[in-house]
């Protein structure tokens, strides 16, 4: 019975456009995902999370539907269940398998196994001896381990952090992770060869980022983000729940006071967003307030910098801000959306990445050494 669900959603992911190789289609309908996703989490309006699983009502249809899927939840200390790991929507790996350019041989990294479904999807295509992938959840590893090899697939997988990639199986010929990172680690560019491709979705903060598909030459990482966003969750430092990105405390009553018209909002707005950047606090955090009626949105830096925007406008289409410490945030957006409006708004399949040994990360507009470029803070 689920070789016709699988049927259906290549079928379905085929008629978005997103699958146009045979090989990858064969992979998508010969690898149950059913055995991967167990169970599942959905989240309820109150926040808590229901949990449904093999024999529940509903289950195959929504394992085999074109959807991401939240498989395992960890305790945060103070006691919210968070994500740690998920099983990326079907059409979307396809996307990432497809931008790899996978030829027989290749030999492939994984970094974020999850369930083990897009590994097994790499070795239908590819044999398990050229596929390789980790994962910092060692239970999650297992778990991937077990499924595979009752499915007849032994490619090799590890428990470990992937930001060291796997030195020992070097080199690649693809390096493909499933969470993001706020920065590529060098050494993946050590471990794929040169000419290699490295994919991943490279992401400060909330929102801020996208997949981009950086090729290996010589001694640098380079390419062009992917047209269509895709978000993945953060990479995690440990076998742990991550610790929750708390906003900071801000002073909205005794915060500086300015007006907006721009009719943007960072969260839907991924790319000046991005961009914005490079002039911003290393990680801004993004939350909501209510507030005697009003309802903010709010961004607060590792350094103090904070902005507070309303939601609502008034007659006039403009909207409150507050702001405070050493960076004006919404300042930065702003004027980086007016150059983008001002560029006639390019997409991101105009924008490039450069990553240097040094860990320097440039963004660039159509090329890498054009006049428009932005620089990413370093990370400590
Ligand atoms: C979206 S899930 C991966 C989905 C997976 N590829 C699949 O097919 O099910 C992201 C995974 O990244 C893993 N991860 C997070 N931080 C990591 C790290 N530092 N090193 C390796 N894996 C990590 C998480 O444990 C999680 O399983």
């Amino acid at each position: 019975m689920w070789r016709e669900h699988a049927r259906k959603l290549g079928e379905r992911v085929a008629a978005d456009g997103v699958l146009t190789d045979p090989m990858w289609r064969a992979a998508l309908e010969g690898v149950p995902r059913h055995v991967f996703v167990p169970h599942f989490f959905e989240q309820r309006r109150d926040g808590s999370w229901a949990k449904k699983g093999v024999g529940d009502a509903g289950w195959l249809e929504t394992v085999y539907s074109d959807r991401p899927l939240v498989t395992a939840l960890a305790r945060t200390e103070s006691g919210n269940s968070v994500t740690v790991s998920s099983s990326t929507k079907p059409g979307l790996m396809v996307r990432m398998l497809e931008a790899l350019e996978l030829r027989d041989g290749h030999r492939v990294l994984e970094i974020g196994t999850g369930t083990g479904y897009n590994a097994g999807l790499l070795a239908h295509r590819l044999g398990d001896a050229c596929v390789f992938s980790v994962d910092i959840g060692a239970g999650l590893v297992d778990a991937a381990r077990e499924r595979l090899a009752d499915l007849g697939y032994a490619p090799t997988l590890a428990a470990t952090d992937g930001t060291a990639g796997l030195p020992d199986a070097a080199p690649f010929d693809r390096i493909i992770a499933t969470c993001s990172v706020p920065a590529v680690p060098w050494t993946w560019a050590r471990q794929v060869r040169d000419g290699g491709l490295v994919l991943v979705d490279v992401k400060r903060g909330s929102h801020a980022g996208n997949l981009v598909r950086l090729r290996r030459i010589g001694d640098r990482l380079e390419g062009r983000f992917s047209p269509r966003w895709a978000g993945f969750m953060a990479m995690r430092a440990t076998d742990t729940a991550p610790s929750s990105e708390q906003a900071r405390k801000i002073d909205l009553d005794n915060g500086l006071r300015s007006t907006t018209t721009l009719d943007a909002e960072p969260w839907t707005n991924a790319l000046p967003w991005f961009l914005a950047q490079s002039q911003l606090p290393r990680r801004v955090v993004f939350g909501y307030r209510g507030r005697n009626g009003a309802q903010w949105a709010t961004f607060t830096g590792d350094d103090g910098s904070w902005c507070a925007i309303a939601l609502d406008s008034d007659e006039r289409g403009a909207r409150e801000v507050r702001y405070g410490g050493p960076v004006r945030i919404w300042e930065q957006f702003e004027r980086v959306h007016t150059m983008w409006d001002t560029l006639g708004r390019p997409g991101w399949d105009r924008f490039g990445l450069t990553v240097t040994p040094d860990g320097f990360h440039q963004m660039w507009l159509d090329e890498p050494d054009g006049p428009f470029r932005w620089s990413l803070p370093p990370l400590p």
